[in-house]
């Protein structure tokens, strides 16, 4: 099972597990499946919601390779898919590394992949991953837990001013100051250790705050839980990846659960339409940038009513996709 969830999720519904559907399933299935589609990237694997769609709607998808940088979301997703046998091959990997997996396959180029940002149901409802607050546990947040930099390492090593800095722009936490600073405070007197420690050090500097019915501390935790993984990092890097790897006509669609992703998406793919570089004040353009895929997402697609009111966590996504023009890379 595999959820998105971003700022106001763990507050807002209570903790309370929710049935899975895969975010924008249909819209997913619409814009990258064909009778064409042979070779698929599912490039955050989760809960494999998304691959099993695929791989049951589509029997002319002969490969499909999941990637996910956690070990126990690709564990859990090639048991959810072992139905479907060698038409799906999982690999544990960050997913800007997915030309290397590629290769090490033997896969050239690829009909379609698919990037489904954020964190998985059970990524949160496992408190020993220490990524909610709702569950009490170690302050971890690692999605690939070789990384050596835990949630703990952050809230008690970095300075006040870091703190406030990563809590105001991956959370846009208006009270990341007062919050970073009752840290600081509080970690003098002994280490932040778990989950429920931190949420409370968060609730006590800014008590009343935020959406009514979200807890104060959901913004925090998302803006540390950002940092820890470098969620933003190789965004760019891994879209462009995704578009090497495409065959001409294939398409890349990615959804997103916060702005700065989004905004990073948006960018990369004005990029690969052949958006011009040049100075405002040439009078032509001497840039000669070629488009190498089309937008097929004017804005970005949004989950309808519907589908928000039966998964309420759907809510923030924003799907884009491109499709590779027919000119070279
Ligand atoms: C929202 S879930 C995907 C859900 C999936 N589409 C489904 O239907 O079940 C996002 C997954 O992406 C993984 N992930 C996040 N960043 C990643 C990265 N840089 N490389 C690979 N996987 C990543 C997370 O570990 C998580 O399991």
């Amino acid at each position: 099972m595999c959820f998105n969830r971003r700022a106001g999720d763990d507050g807002a519904f209570g903790g309370k597990a929710m049935e899975h559907v895969p975010v924008l399933l249909e819209e997913v299935l619409r814009l990258l499946a064909g009778p064409d589609v042979r070779t698929v990237v599912d490039a955050t694997l989760g809960g494999g919601g998304h691959s099993e769609a695929l791989l049951e709607r589509f029997p002319d998808i002969g490969l499909l390779v999941g990637l996910d940088r956690d070990e126990e979301a690709v564990q859990r997703a090639a048991r959810r898919l072992t139905r479907f046998g060698d038409r799906v091959k999982t690999v544990k990997s960050h997913f800007a590394d997915m030309g290397e997996v590629l290769d090490t396959m033997g896969v050239g180029k690829v009909d379609a992949v698919l990037m489904d940002l954020g964190v998985s149901s059970f990524q949160l409802e496992d408190g020993a991953r220490g990524f909610s607050f709702q569950k009490d546990g170690p302050l971890d947040m690692r999605m690939d837990q070789s990384f050596h930099t835990s949630a703990r390492d952050l809230v008690n090593g970095y300075s006040q001013q870091e703190l406030t800095s990563i809590f105001w722009e991956y959370g846009e936490e208006s009270a990341a100051k007062k919050i970073a600073k009752a840290i600081v405070h509080a970690r003098s007197i002994s280490p932040i250790t778990t989950t429920v420690q931190l949420a409370g050090v968060i609730e006590s500097a800014a008590p009343r705050h935020g959406k009514p019915g979200i807890h104060p501390a959901t913004r925090v935790f998302q803006a540390i839980r950002i940092a820890v993984n470098g969620e933003l990092d190789r965004l760019k890097e891994a879209v462009e990846t995704a578009v090497d790897r495409l065959n001409p006509g294939g398409r890349l669609a990615v959804i997103s659960f916060h702005s700065l992703e989004d905004r990073i998406v948006k960018n990369a793919f004005a990029d690969m339409a052949g958006r011009c570089i040049c100075p405002p004040t040439l009078p032509v353009c001497v840039c000669g940038r070629v488009a190498r895929v089309k937008i097929l997402t004017k804005k970005p697609v949004q989950p309808g009513d519907e589908e928000v009111a039966q998964n309420p966590r759907a809510r923030s996504a924003k799907m884009r996709a491109v499709e590779k023009t027919g000119r070279a890379a």
